[in-house]
């Protein structure tokens, strides 16, 4: 059973699909794994590291795809990326399905059977397969890290004898996954911080982490979270008594980290024009949620915005900016899930096609695309 990681195709993307500890892991299970020379540069990974636990380097993308049954990437290969690998072979990415039906097609016709790993489910059993936390996890501390950079002042209160610093307030907006980590980085950098969600869940988690819970905390709050652990869209009532809360509350900040995000929906827009210019000249926004609309007003995705001597940040694949520790959990995310396509007996791909995440992952199968969400309509 040969796998392969092609390098990124996507010159912007710093991350690679395997590390040399990985590797070591599939050599282990009996799988050949072949990389293209040159995957992991980016993330700090030499050839000769990949070489030196096991695997074989290609020169080209199609050495290392040459009838390769699994195929691990970070972002969806297209068809002619996956040329060469064997019919039915796994091709494994955060394959960002939505409005990509086009492109889904072509691989399905490929002959691959494509997983998104964005659509693991987030069960006990997969936590150590879910690709959105491990990244959010990382993008969340990052944004702290730029806006610290950003940001003209010091964080943390410092007593000098030339007088008195005082501590950054940093607000976060969205106590998800990113949101979290945001607050405990802030904390640890010496920041005074508060944070906001529509989750009641969220109350005690932003406490524990010694941060102020900002919310308007009536019934619509009380009921707010789905099944799933997700939040809901709110009544426009719910939004115009939050913004009245946040507006003033913005005003007095000097950082604001936003990662509010609804399954499925744009991204809230939780800050208006005005409350952004209502910050003092020098202080930073960073918007996590710029991919998906943003949760800022004045966010443009991938660009920095000064408005009003605010710097609004439209951040996009924080997580690519510490490729190596991004790399190494999404590494790991792949590994654990690759474990439950293949037989420990036969050494080969065995697909459970009735496992709910297969059932939840896979894209396409047999030159169709079998997500009914991204199938071509009848
Ligand atoms: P997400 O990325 O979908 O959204 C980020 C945050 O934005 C969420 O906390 C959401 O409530 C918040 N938000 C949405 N609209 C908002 C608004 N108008 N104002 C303020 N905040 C708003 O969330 P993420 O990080 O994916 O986590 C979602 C849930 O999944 C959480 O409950 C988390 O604990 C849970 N989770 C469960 C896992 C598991 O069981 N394996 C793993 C990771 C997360």
């Amino acid at each position: 059973m040969r796998i392969a990681v092609p390098a990124e195709s996507d010159k912007n993307e710093t991350r690679v699909a395997a590390t040399p500890e990985t590797v070591k892991k599939f050599k282990n299970l009996g799988a050949e794994v072949v990389v293209q020379s040159g995957a992991g540069a980016a993330s700090g990974f030499a050839d000769a590291d990949y070489a030196a636990a096991g695997a074989a380097i290609a020169d080209s993308a199609a050495g290392a795809l040459d009838n390769a049954e699994i195929v691990l990437r970070v972002r969806r290969p297209s068809a002619a990326e996956v040329a060469g690998a064997a019919r039915g072979a796994a091709v494994i990415s955060i394959a960002d399905p939505f409005g990509h039906e086009k492109e889904l097609q072509e691989l399905a016709a490929s002959g691959v059977a494509a997983f998104a790993m964005e659509l693991m489910p987030r069960i006990t059993r997969a936590q150590v397969m879910d690709v959105l936390s491990s990244q959010a996890n990382i993008a969340g501390y990052r944004a702290v890290i730029d806006a610290a950079a950003d940001y003209g002042r010091a964080i943390p209160m410092m007593m000098t004898a030339a007088g008195t610093v005082p501590a950054a307030k940093i607000f976060v907006m969205g106590v998800g996954v990113a949101g979290l980590q945001a607050i405990a980085t802030a904390r640890r950098l010496g920041a005074i911080v508060s944070a906001t969600d529509v989750r009641p869940a969220t109350k005690e988690q932003v406490e524990s982490l010694g941060a102020k819970f900002i919310a308007v905390e009536n019934d619509e709050f009380r009921q707010a979270e789905t099944a799933g652990g997700y939040a809901k869209e709110m009544s426009p009532e719910y939004r115009q008594a939050q913004a009245e809360l946040v507006a003033a509350h913005i005003a007095k900040q000097d950082i604001v980290i936003t990662t509010a995000l609804i399954p499925g929906r744009p991204a809230p827009r939780l800050i208006s024009a005005a409350m952004a210019r209502s910050m003092r000249a020098g202080s930073v926004i960073i918007d996590l949620a710029a991919e998906r609309g943003g949760n800022c007003e004045l966010t443009r995705p991938g660009e920095t915005t000064i408005d009003s001597g605010v710097k609004i940040v439209g951040a996009v694949n924080l997580a690519g900016r510490l490729p190596a520790t991004a790399s190494s959990l999404y590494a790991k995310n792949l590994l654990a899930f690759v474990e439950t396509l293949i037989s420990k007996e036969t050494r080969s791909l065995a697909i459970d096609w009735e496992d709910e995440l297969v059932k939840a992952t896979a894209l396409t199968r047999d030159g169709a695309v079998i997500d009914p969400r991204f199938a071509p309509k009848a």
